[in-house]
């Protein structure tokens, strides 16, 4: 019964800026399926799994106990209740979630966790695969895109001690790899709208958004 609106697009296209103004603008809950991701990373990082061995990442991924809060306000994410909010966003496991989320099992294990959290619905989802796997019912889709300088100005404005080229040349390897990976590749779902915020402001953004649900 509860509205689902599924956002996706490539790394700095805007998803949790948007979907967190989207959410709270129509008092919805909020998940961040990339944030889950990086925390199955995190962790496989700390017990010294080969991350160039999809057996051993496929073998281990059913172990970490992971939660995801869904307030737009305040997102939260703990791993065997550890917070994890800080470390998943350095560069350590930027540079590696890309091959964990590749692993079919680990796909596997974490839809099944989002559609658990999503239930009956009343939230704004973001993601790779939300509108094509998670939620290919949802009523609205969004894939959001910006240019590959757009994205990587405002990821490097984010970000302390990083140029934009550096973080042009992070994004394009990583788009790459979710794009080309064979299981649940970044692509625009069936009925998804595209959106090109290169020259939008985040309110822009947000408000054409608000419109496309209220339709
Ligand atoms: P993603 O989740 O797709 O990686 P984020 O929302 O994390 O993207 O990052 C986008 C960054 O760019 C945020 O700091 C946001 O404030 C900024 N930004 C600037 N202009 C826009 C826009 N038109 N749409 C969305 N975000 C924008
Ligand atoms: O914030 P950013 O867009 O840079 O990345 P993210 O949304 O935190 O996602 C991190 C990584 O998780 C992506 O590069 C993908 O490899 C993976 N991911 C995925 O495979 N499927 C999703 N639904 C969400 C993220």
């Amino acid at each position: 019964t509860g509205l689902v609106v599924a956002m996706d697009g490539p790394s700095g296209s805007g998803k949790s800026s948007v979907s967190r103004g989207v959410a709270r603008a129509l008092g919805l809950r909020y998940l961040d399926t990339g944030a889950m991701y990086r925390a199955m990373t995190w962790w496989m990082v700390r017990q010294g799994v080969d991350l160039a061995d999809p057996a051993a990442i496929a073998a281990r991924c059913g172990e970490p106990v992971i939660v995801s809060g869904t307030d737009p306000d305040a997102p939260a994410i703990h791993v065997d209740g550890v917070d994890v909010g800080g470390p998943i966003r350095e560069a350590e496991v930027t540079g590696a979630v890309s091959a964990v989320a590749a692993v079919p099992e680990v796909r596997v294990r974490l839809v099944a966790l989002q559609r658990e959290v999503i239930g009956a619905g009343g939230i704004v989802v973001e993601g790779r695969d939300i509108g094509s796997v998670v939620c290919p019912d949802a009523p609205v889709k969004i894939y959001l895109t910006a240019s590959a300088e757009a994205r990587a100005r405002r990821r490097s404005a984010e970000l302390a001690g990083t140029t934009v080229e550096a973080q042009q040349e992070a994004m394009a390897r990583r788009d790459t790899l979710d794009s080309t990976r064979k299981t649940d590749p970044l692509s625009m779902a069936d009925g998804a709208v595209e959106l090109d915020t290169t020259a939008l402001s985040l309110d822009e953004v947000i408000a054409e958004v608000l419109r496309l649900v209220k339709e």
